[in-house]
């Protein structure tokens, strides 16, 4: 016997088997053949070697709710555990899913199946009176209340000291301390300033992370935390204070992927996970270009910067203009006043980087163009417009950070973008992927901007969805890894 997932492959069979259980109310072939092949179902099948049981499973998107659609079992197939076990997998799913209640309807003369979803812990919460028809019998609405597990995440990869709190994939506390001021003064992150100021801030970060969500350290089902890639300083104080944490409560730890946790950030969005999805993430520290087919399993690198982060770059050229750290925000004010007047490279996009770096980033030749071109006006004593040298360079990099992502998406036929990162925070980023993803009848998610920069949340969140899968923690062996592949979701 073998439980399979259903697909819109196995139509013909769930047809005849549904004709032969439903003989008054089975649904069309056309309304079956969607829900099997639907992103928000789940049908499993049960084959001895053909079809003899099928149970289905839908969730809407940031209902945290799940409903039993159908299970059925050949006649001559019953009596053998079949509907529990069916209904057993179901349950582990809604759970994965993220789900906080699972809900069904049942026929009230049919004390098998009661008592079966009984047995499984659920209750009755109403009844829908005449609701099978033409018989007239009752429906049963039931209801399984599914606990989550309660996940804390800490990050510190770089200057934000995040501890967040999410229950399944509700967010319940996301609490932050940056330490952008103290490197303000040297124009950019400086690793033991970083990793200090990350020390003296865990402890509050913790504490108003767990008051925010109302709760103590005995209530959190296990820990998350993230151990690269990042400044390897700044991640064993992180590390080091999950370990502690973990050692001194009793609680499994999780080591994840930061990069991923960018992307996981996206479920304290929607409720659920919807992939596969192409995501861009610009930050400071990094500019990536992933392909997520599935958040735990199949993350991949399809290109990344080989020189500067596109943060960085916002950075270097607010001081080439003589503006102060961060640079983004002041470059994003500045040219909203100026002009797109000059064309400045757009990095890897000739035809011939195109062959090897098709999605790669490379931004060090920009920001040297800016500077040549602030210099040259300058020492010609020629009165040139900031905000004209600002508002063209960050068109150039929106440019080539959109062009390479939406060709992302058509070349691998992913019509969903996530952007992640505190380059986000540009105003014309966001507006032009908008436009872009509208003509390519693409879907573009940002998250809300304190789930898009460094933050506990997301290591919370990707903490959550390992413990909602049933993954094994990764106990206290782990270190820091500075360069940590994107397709190391977890370190074991
Ligand atoms: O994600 P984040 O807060 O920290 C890391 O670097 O990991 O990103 C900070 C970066 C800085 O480089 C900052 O200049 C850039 O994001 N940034 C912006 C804007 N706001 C912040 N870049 C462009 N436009 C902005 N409005
Ligand atoms: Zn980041």
């Amino acid at each position: 016997m073998q439980f399979l997932e259903l697909g819109k492959e196995h139509l013909t069979a769930v047809m005849d088997l549904e004709q032969k259980l439903f003989p008054e109310d089975a649904w069309s072939a056309t309304s079956m053949a969607s829900e099997l092949d639907a992103s928000h179902t789940y049908y499993l099948g049960v084959f001895d070697p053909e079809l003899i049981g099928y149970a289905g499973l839908s969730t809407s998107a940031g209902s945290f709710s799940s409903d039993i659609q159908t299970i059925g079992i050949a006649l001559e197939s019953r009596g053998q555990g079949l509907g529990r076990m069916l209904m057993q997998h179901l349950v582990a799913k809604a759970k994965e899913l993220g789900s906080e209640q699972l809900m069904l309807e049942v026929r009230a003369d049919n004390q098998a199946a009661i008592s079966l979803y009984l047995d499984l812990g659920f209750v009755q919460i109403d009844v829908r009176k005449r609701y099978y028809q033409p018989a007239g019998v009752d429906a049963l609405i039931m209801r399984l209340p599914i606990k989550q597990p309660i996940v804390l995440g800490i990050e510190s990869t770089c200057d934000e000291t995040g501890v967040g709190i999410v229950q399944g994939n509700r967010l319940l506390a996301n609490a932050l301390h940056s330490s952008m001021d103290e490197h303000s003064k040297y124009g950019g992150v400086v690793p033991e300033v970083a990793a200090r100021a990350h020390l003296e801030a865990i402890r509050p970060t913790l504490e108003k992370a767990l008051a925010e969500a109302k709760l103590s350290m005995s209530d959190i089902d296990a820990i998350a935390v993230a151990n690269g890639p990042g400044l390897a300083g700044a991640l064993m104080v992180g590390i080091g204070a999950a370990k502690g944490l973990a050692l001194a409560h009793n609680k499994p730890l999780y080591a994840v992927n930061h990069l991923v946790g960018h992307v996981g950030a996206d479920v304290l969005e929607r409720g659920a996970v919807e992939l596969p999805t192409i995501a861009l993430l610009v930050s400071g520290g990094h500019t990536s270009l992933l392909l997520v087919r599935h958040l735990l399993n199949d993350v991949e690198l399809l290109g990344e910067t080989i020189d500067d982060a596109a943060g960085e770059a916002f950075d270097k050229v607010a001081r080439v203009l003589g503006l102060p750290y961060p640079g983004g925000p002041q470059i994003d004010r500045l040219a909203a006043d100026g002009e797109v007047n000059i064309r400045f490279p757009r990095g890897l996009t000739l035809p011939k980087d195109m062959e090897k770096h098709r999605y790669d980033f490379s931004f060090s030749g920009l920001k040297t163009a800016v500077a040549r071109n602030v210099e040259k006006a300058q020492d010609a004593g020629e009165d040139f417009s900031k905000a004209d040298v600002a508002a063209s360079f960050r068109e150039a990099v929106v440019d080539v950070l959109l062009t390479k992502a939406i060709n992302a998406c058509k070349d691998f036929g992913v019509n969903r973008l996530l952007l992640g990162g505190g380059v986000v925070a540009n105003a014309r980023l966001r507006e032009e992927a908008q436009k872009r993803c509208d003509a390519n009848g693409i879907e573009l998610r940002i998250p809300r901007f304190q789930l898009c920069t460094d933050n506990g949340a997301m290591i919370a969140a990707l903490g959550s969805q390992l413990v909602m899968a049933g993954r094994q923690p990764s106990g206290l062996g782990f270190g820091s890894e500075s360069t940590l592949e994107v397709t190391q979701v977890q370190t074991p």
